[in-house]
């Protein structure tokens, strides 16, 4: 679950041309800010809902969603590099061998649907040794500093910024695209307003995967409710609750840190 987001940047809209100049010619000198005002401001790091074609159909819905993958079987950075890594052919070949089926439906699978699959880009990788020409979705700008250990390991879910990936494309969704589509803006401004109060996203650590979970569900949010210091039902009340708790026994950085321009500037 998410909660609804607010954009509380603080400059004018016209400020995204022009404050890369001056931000980076206080930190790095006059050099390096060309190419860096081309990118940064590039639409495509702001654009919710970009969701570009993939050279393969795949499905987070059918292998997350229906066949229960974890996240973490391909993505199997993620916990403890600042990267999230794109997995390797290897891992779609241990299911999805070159056979003899010229559709490319996964070998010995029970339940396959019979329609085409088009796993051609995975077999010619598979040969080649050239990774899959995946297109990025999320993509900051170089000049913010963004690390996946440090909020994975902090209780912070997939689903706090990539939404119900588990939903997207597939056979058993109204998405007729497979790929993954943006769901924040990855603002600045959403940065800021979860290191503002991260309360409202903190979770038990082995659920950061888990997109389906709610703090209702939580053993100690149960035992509150029956004390009567929670409200049955109190989705929000119970998230800032429990979230609170987290936050002193994840010993998370003071507010002042966790919005100090150089943990991000860096
Ligand atoms: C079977 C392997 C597999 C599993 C399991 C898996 N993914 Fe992926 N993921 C991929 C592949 C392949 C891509 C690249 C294609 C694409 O972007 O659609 C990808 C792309 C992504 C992207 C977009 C990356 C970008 O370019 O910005 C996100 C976000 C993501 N996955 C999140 C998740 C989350 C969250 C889970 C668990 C709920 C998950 N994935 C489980 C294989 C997997
Ligand atoms: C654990 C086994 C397993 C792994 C690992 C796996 N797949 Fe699949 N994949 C399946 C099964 C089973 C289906 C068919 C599901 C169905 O019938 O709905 C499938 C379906 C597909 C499809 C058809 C479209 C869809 O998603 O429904 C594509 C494309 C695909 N897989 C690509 C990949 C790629 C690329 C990887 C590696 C990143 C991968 N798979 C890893 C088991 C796997
Ligand atoms: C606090 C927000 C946040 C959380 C939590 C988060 N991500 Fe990301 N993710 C991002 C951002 C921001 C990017 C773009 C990073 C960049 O461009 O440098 C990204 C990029 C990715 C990518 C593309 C590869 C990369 O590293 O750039 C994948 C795959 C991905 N995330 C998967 C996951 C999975 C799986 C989880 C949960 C285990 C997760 N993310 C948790 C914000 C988050
Ligand atoms: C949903 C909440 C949330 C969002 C969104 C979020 N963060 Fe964080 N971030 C956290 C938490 C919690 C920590 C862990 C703080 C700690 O270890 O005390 C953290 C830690 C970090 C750290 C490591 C700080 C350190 O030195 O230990 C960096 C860097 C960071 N975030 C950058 C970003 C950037 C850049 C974005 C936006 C693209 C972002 N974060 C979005 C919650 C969030
Ligand atoms: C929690 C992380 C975080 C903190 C703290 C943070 N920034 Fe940023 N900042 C970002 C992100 C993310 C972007 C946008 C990157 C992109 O567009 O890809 C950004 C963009 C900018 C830009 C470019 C202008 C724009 O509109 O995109 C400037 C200038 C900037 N930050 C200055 C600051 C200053 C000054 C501070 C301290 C007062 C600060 N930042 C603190 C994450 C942060």
């Amino acid at each position: 679950m998410s909660y609804e987001q607010t954009d509380q940047f603080v400059f004018p809209k016209w400020a995204n041309y022009l404050l890369p100049v001056l931000l980076l010619s206080v930190l790095g000198g006059a050099a390096v800010v060309p190419p860096l005002v081309i990118y940064g401001g590039s639409a495509e790091t702001l654009n919710v809902g970009y969701q570009p074609d993939q050279p393969v159909p795949y499905s987070h819905a059918t292998h997350v969603g229906k066949l229960g993958m974890d996240c973490r079987t391909c993505h199997n950075t993620v916990e403890d590099a600042g990267f999230a890594a794109i997995p390797p052919t290897q891992t779609c070949i241990s299911c999805h061998a070159p056979g003899t089926d010229p559709q490319g439906l996964p070998t010995g699978m029970p339940g396959a649907h019979q329609k085409s699959i088009n796993l051609k880009p995975v077999w010619e990788s598979y040969f080649s040794g050239e990774p899959v020409p995946y297109v990025k979705v999320h993509d900051l700008a170089d000049y913010a500093y963004f690390n996946h250990s440090a909020h994975v390991g902090k209780g912070i879910g997939c689903v706090s910024c990539h939404g119900r990936v588990d939903k997207m494309g597939g056979a058993n969704t109204d998405d007729p695209i497979p790929g993954v589509y943006q769901v924040q803006n990855l603002s600045m401004g959403w940065c800021l307003e979860c290191h503002r109060a991260p309360e409202n996203h903190l979770r038990p650590l082995h659920k950061v995967t888990d997109l389906d979970w709610s703090p209702l569900d939580n053993d100690r949010v149960k035992a509150a409710i029956v004390a009567g210091d929670l409200d049955e039902g109190d989705e929000r009340g119970a998230q800032l609750w429990l979230g609170t708790k987290l936050k002193e026994e994840y010993e998370i950085n003071n507010p002042a840190y966790m919005q100090s321009c150089s943990t991000c500037h860096r």
